[in-house]
């Protein structure tokens, strides 16, 4: 068989049978798609061709013998504890983790009394002094820090920005806080909105607290700044954004002094260098609360188009270093990577 022929013999076969050949001359080969696997047999072959060869027409044999015996019918209970993988290699009795584990807990939890996190006592704490930098991962909770920080700057008379990057979401802030204060003490001011501009507490984008503390350096604006105690900055990873980075640099830098500064964010990798940066332009240091335990475990997932879900990993929650994929996520990929993949048109 020449080179050409094998690729050609190869590329009609089906992505579980290349796998079956890979085993033992290609490392990790469940990991390669149709066409590299194709490539990587292809290279193995300088030293051993022959053995390919008969491997090769050995399994397209054994699949014609399966093929053409009685088709069974789907299996509706758990897979053999025998089965061989899609890569030919044995798999353990039963996948470490099943769709019922993955799935476990979600929903809503059991109503009970609201118990603050001790980062979010820090936060509040330190804002009564200093500047305050929340970096925790996200759903852990920085509204409530955002929500508490806000009531006590209104019950000491005090005024508040609240600044988000996106005007949806300012607008969902704004409905939010609206239940939360009542509609006379919330005001927006977007691009496209403008309302109750006169309330203590002002949700806008940071494109617009920018201008406003533009025009405020030069003169007249129908904001007032001088009782300004809070500005709180959602999603503060914008800071770093190439395009848009500027736009929080500036608000940070022309921010009135006498006015605290929170910056919420679930992903600055270097919150210590903000801080840092914080505490030399501002005249209070700035306060850093940081952790990175995330109260809501990601669960990953493998999803087929036709709507089959499995645990992608064999453990739960977000692994670290290198995880072993599920038997059955692998299984479904290789089987989305047959249906997909087209043998290479020369
Ligand atoms: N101390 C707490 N105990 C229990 N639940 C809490 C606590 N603090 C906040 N929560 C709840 O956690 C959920 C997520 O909170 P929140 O939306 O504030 O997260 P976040 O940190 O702002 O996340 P994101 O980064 O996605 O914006 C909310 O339902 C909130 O009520
Ligand atoms: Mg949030």
């Amino acid at each position: 068989m020449t080179t050409d022929e094998l690729e050609k013999l190869l590329a009609v076969q089906p992505v579980s049978l290349l796998h079956q050949l890979g085993r033992g001359r290609i490392p990790r080969h469940f990991r390669l798609g149709k066409r590299r696997l194709i490539e990587a047999l292809l290279r193995s072959t300088a030293t051993n061709r022959a053995g390919l060869e008969s491997d090769l027409l050995a399994l397209m044999k054994d699949g014609d013998r399966q093929q053409s015996r009685p088709q069974a019918q789907p299996r509706t209970e758990p897979a053999s504890p025998r089965r061989q993988s899609v890569s030919g290699e044995p798999e353990s009795a039963e996948p470490a983790t099943d769709l019922k584990a993955f799935l476990e807990g979600i929903g809503v939890p059991e109503p009970s009394p609201f118990v603050p996190d001790p980062w979010q006592d820090e936060a509040l704490a330190h804002l009564a002094e200093t500047d305050v930098i929340v970096s925790v991962p996200t759903g852990s909770g920085k509204t409530y820090v955002a929500v508490e920080a806000t009531r006590r700057a209104i019950d000491t008379e005090r005024t508040v920005i609240y600044t988000s990057p996106l005007k949806a979401l300012s607008n969902t802030k704004f409905t939010e806080f609206s239940k939360l204060f009542g509609a006379d003490r919330v005001g927006i001011l977007t691009g496209d909105r403008r309302d109750n501009t006169h309330a203590p507490l002002l949700i806008m984008t940071t494109e617009i607290l920018r201008n406003l503390l533009y025009d405020a350096a030069g003169g007249e604006i129908d904001v007032r700044l001088d009782t300004l105690g809070l500005v709180i900055m959602d999603e503060s990873q914008y800071l770093a954004d190439p395009e848009r980075g500027v736009v929080w640099e500036e608000t940070i830098i022309f921010c009135p002094s006498q006015a605290r500064l929170l910056l919420l964010s679930a992903s600055i990798g270097n919150p210590q260098d903000i801080a840092a940066w914080l505490s030399s332009i501002r005249p209070t240091p700035c306060h850093l609360v940081r952790h990175n335990r995330r109260t809501v475990p990601l669960r990953a997932g493998y999803l087929h188009p036709s709507g089959k879900l499995a645990p992608l990993f064999r453990s739960v929650g977000i692994p670290h270093g290198h995880a072993s994929l599920h038997p059955e996520s692998k299984r479904l990929f290789s089987q989305y990577e047959a249906e997909t993949l087209q043998p290479r048109s020369r």
